[in-house]
């Protein structure tokens, strides 16, 4: 629309002069924002910006396929990689309690980006400029719950995986700040992003890791990834990602439950839908996804992931119940 092909337009003459001729990294974690400003800054300096993905392997099925490739054809960002999920998997093996797992996977994301971040650093002075930006999707209600201030690190920790490298200093780019997420999500479609990146729902920071009820281990991701993709897949196929806020699918790793099938007795585990409808997370309402719907993800769970024999459907609201389980 009009309105939008102007903040773009003013955005990226901000973005220009902030950045003058200087070089800047920016850290996509396969969600909208990062996609955005990331977007955004590539289209304001190019060549400038480098971005940094970290996989750690607790994404979803495809996700970072999506970033390696997708993202990089549709803006022609240049990006670097980093295949973290064994050295992730490592520091989490033993653990299942929630906040520890957090604390983990934050402070393993701030290990791995400050290394990738360095090798950004040396690499362009090769080539005689120095990284002095980072790009961060804020949103401006973020910058309300923080208290308004700019500088160069005010990150809420549960809504980003870690923080900044502290002896890395960047001076943060911030082209969001002034939008609400459906106004990001219409700068994406106007910078050209595919709609499944554009109206992804919103995934946390340490991603299926607090999905899996109990200790993460490589085999459980792989069966709730899969789960996950069926439940997203049926979703969208009936047409309501954007009446759903999210839909957790969160696998009871440490419960087993008796079933049949064929001829034979399984004891296998069970998946929680958790399907939300919200404005900001904040209070949620469990979603009346027709029955149809809710059968169709049941059966194709049941009969394609082979370790899941049971679907359960969470109908709790928020407050009391929180949107992820952990
Ligand atoms: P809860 O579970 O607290 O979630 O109702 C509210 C929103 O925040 C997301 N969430 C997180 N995001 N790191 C994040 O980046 C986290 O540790 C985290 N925990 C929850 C959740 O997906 C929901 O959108």
């Amino acid at each position: 629309t009009w309105t939008m092909v102007n903040i773009v337009e003013e955005q990226l003459e901000r973005i220009r002069e902030q950045i003058g001729d200087k070089r800047v990294i920016c850290a996509l974690s396969g969600g909208v924002d990062s996609a955005v400003a990331g977007a955004l800054v590539q289209r304001a300096v190019g060549d400038q910006l480098t971005c940094v993905f970290v996989d750690h392997g607790l994404l979803r099925k495809g996700e970072a396929e999506q970033v390696e490739k997708d993202y990089v054809a549709i803006t022609g960002a240049t990006l670097k990689v980093v295949d973290a999920e064994d050295r992730f998997l490592e520091a989490l093996s033993g653990v299942t309690d929630p906040e520890e797992k957090r604390k983990i996977i934050g402070r393993e994301f701030i290990r791995v980006f400050e290394q990738a971040a360095r090798e950004v650093v040396v690499e362009s002075g090769e080539h005689g400029a120095e990284v002095e930006f980072l790009v961060q999707g804020t949103l401006y209600p973020d910058v309300v719950e923080s208290g308004g201030g700019t500088g160069t690190a005010n990150i809420k920790s549960h809504h980003n995986v870690g923080g900044l490298p502290e002896d890395l200093q960047f001076t943060l780019v911030e082209p969001l700040r002034e939008l609400f997420k459906d106004e990001v999500r219409k700068v994406g479609e106007e910078l050209g992003l595919p709609p499944e990146m554009v109206w992804r729902q919103p995934f946390p920071g340490p991603g299926l890791g607090i999905r899996i009820i109990g200790e993460v281990t490589r085999d459980r991701l792989e069966i709730l990834r899969e789960a996950d993709a069926i439940a997203r897949e049926e979703l969208s196929r009936a047409g309501l990602d954007r009446d759903i806020w999210q839909c957790p699918v969160v696998l009871l790793a440490d419960v087993r439950s008796v079933g049949v099938q064929g001829d034979g007795r399984t004891y296998g585990h069970p998946v929680v839908l958790r399907p939300v409808s919200s404005e900001d997370a904040m209070t949620a309402d469990w979603s009346r996804v027709p029955y149809d719907v809710l059968a169709k993800i049941s059966n194709r769970i049941t009969n394609e992931v082979r370790e899941i024999n049971r679907v359960t459907l969470d109908v709790t609201s928020k407050p009391p119940g929180t949107i992820e389980w952990e």
